[in-house]
């Protein structure tokens, strides 16, 4: 009698051990868990980890500008000195004539726009390109025109300084049409051929990088011509996330 309750009480210390065990288990799991979304935050953050380092005057400077995700926008310049390596004329009509910078684009970027544009034609739609890579010095007088027509802080939200336009990467494009009588006009967004980019740009790798609801995350005006490449994965998970390229890229401000 003695043995068999030996043996009952060395059954029940066991079941006790095995339940606390399986539980710490399911408990660390669960924890693991509610950590995964953290982790995948974290990762974002990593994605622009150590791109940019600070000049004499405090400025970040950019130090991966060769990278199809490069972010370039008002806390990150690009160095005054970089061309890209690769500029290409992409296969597309022009809203001009003549061979200037404004012409070529990365070629990546530069095939892909292509692709793009006969996508729009296949849809009975005419695309002009009007304005692609731009060099630092470009920029520049592009910019100080804007501040002399109008106010450094009107020319701001529409332009951007130089060393802080994507257009110096030779990743972004303008782009407009006939009925727009080939300008850059927020009126684009409501018309056949500014529609179509919104939804379709992704399937080529574009975005349209300052969208009408995130002015205060990238700090420009809408540009619904504006179109960036960033490749065909981040421009679909952008464009299925309606988020921006810095929300896409876990950039604080
Ligand atoms: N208009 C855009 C922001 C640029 O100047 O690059
Ligand atoms: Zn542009």
């Amino acid at each position: 009698m003695k043995k068999a309750l030996k043996q009952f009480a060395i059954f029940v210390v066991m079941g006790i051990a095995i339940n606390m065990i399986v539980k710490s288990s399911f408990s660390k799991r669960g924890l693991d868990n509610l950590n995964q979304p953290k982790q995948e935050t974290i990762q974002e953050e990593n994605m622009l980890k150590d791109t940019t380092f600070k000049d004499e005057e405090g400025r970040n400077i950019i130090k991966n500008p060769d990278d199809i995700l490069v972010l370039v926008n008002k806390e990150r310049n690009l160095p005054s000195d970089y061309e890209p390596e690769d500029l290409t004329i992409p296969e597309v009509p022009f809203s001009f004539d003549e061979d200037l910078e404004k012409r070529y684009l990365r070629k990546e970027a530069a095939e892909k726009l292509s692709l793009l544009f006969q996508g729009a034609k296949e849809d009975d739609l005419e695309l002009f390109a009007v304005s692609g890579y731009r060099s630092f010095n470009t920029q520049e007088s592009i910019f100080n025109n804007k501040v002399s027509q109008s106010s450094l802080e009107e020319a701001e939200k529409l332009v951007a300084t130089p060393g802080q336009s994507e257009h110096q990467t030779g990743l972004a494009i303008d782009v407009s049409s006939r009925e727009m009588n080939l300008l850059l006009e927020e009126d684009f967004g409501q018309t056949e051929e500014g529609i179509w980019l919104q939804e379709n740009s992704h399937k080529y790798g574009f975005i349209i990088r300052y969208p009408e609801d995130k002015v205060h995350i990238t700090l420009y005006n809408y540009e619904p011509w504006h179109l960036r490449y960033v490749g065909e994965n981040a421009a679909k998970e952008i464009y299925e996330n309606s988020s921006s390229l810095e929300e896409y890229l876990g950039f604080k401000q």
